[in-house]
């Protein structure tokens, strides 16, 4: 089968793209990153890419002041040039117009560090902790207009140990996070993953949750 072609979208460190270029270096993993991308030219993740051998672009909100559209606009532009199959957006931190989502339905995935619909937006482990959530968690969804909304791909629990810091919570989170993005990229990019209903079926059956 034909590998897909991945642009991963990051706007800082890219962990979490470094997961994602280290399951594709095998051979029978069914994506190749084909590009990284990023709204900031001094995202720590580009150099790490670059390292890696992976094509590397920068299309900087801050050309564009408040004018998102053309910023999506250069976005899709670029994703073109690189005949991208399926977009990830990895620690991307901008909001994307309903234009420009509604061209990648289903193939435009996020992680978002908390169990969602919980804690959406910024913050998430200190907003947990300050909830006295005991479990918390990572997700994987295909990205809809709505922000951190969108058909469940893959989730990841952790307990919540009493007097966590937020930063220990967040870096057993992140070790979730570079689990289940790349396994849920490969489930998409093998043509596995279907929504119905607006939820998301895995060969035809619910999407399973990881053990804590
Ligand atoms: C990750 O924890 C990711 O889940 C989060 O940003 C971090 C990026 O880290 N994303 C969001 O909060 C999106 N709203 P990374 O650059 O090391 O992958």
């Amino acid at each position: 089968m034909q590998r897909k072609r991945v642009a991963v979208l990051i706007s800082g460190r890219g962990s979490n793209m470094a997961a994602l270029i280290e399951a594709a270096k095998d051979n029978d993993y069914p994506a190749e990153i084909a590009l990284v991308l990023s709204n900031r030219p001094n995202a720590g993740g580009l150099g790490v890419a670059r390292a890696a051998g992976i094509a590397t672009d920068v299309v900087d909100h801050a050309a564009f002041g408040k004018d998102r559209a053309a910023f999506d606009r250069a976005l899709q532009a670029v994703l073109e040039k690189y005949r991208i199959d399926i977009v990830c957006l990895a620690g991307f931190m901008r909001l994307l117009t309903p234009g420009f989502v509604a061209q990648w339905p289903e193939r435009m995935l996020n992680i978002h560090p908390a169990l969602l619909p919980a804690f959406k937006g910024l913050d998430t482990h200190k907003r947990a902790l300050a909830a006295g959530a005991k479990m918390h968690g990572a997700t994987v969804h295909f990205v809809v207009a709505e922000m951190d909304a969108g058909p469940i791909v893959a989730q990841g629990a952790v307990a919540v140990h009493t007097g966590d810091s937020e930063a220990a919570l967040a870096a057993r989170v992140l070790a979730v996070e570079h689990r289940i993005y790349p396994a849920a990229l490969k489930l998409v990019a093998e043509g596995r993953v279907q929504v119905v209903n607006g939820q998301c079926l895995i060969d035809g059956m619910p999407v399973p949750g990881l053990p804590v």
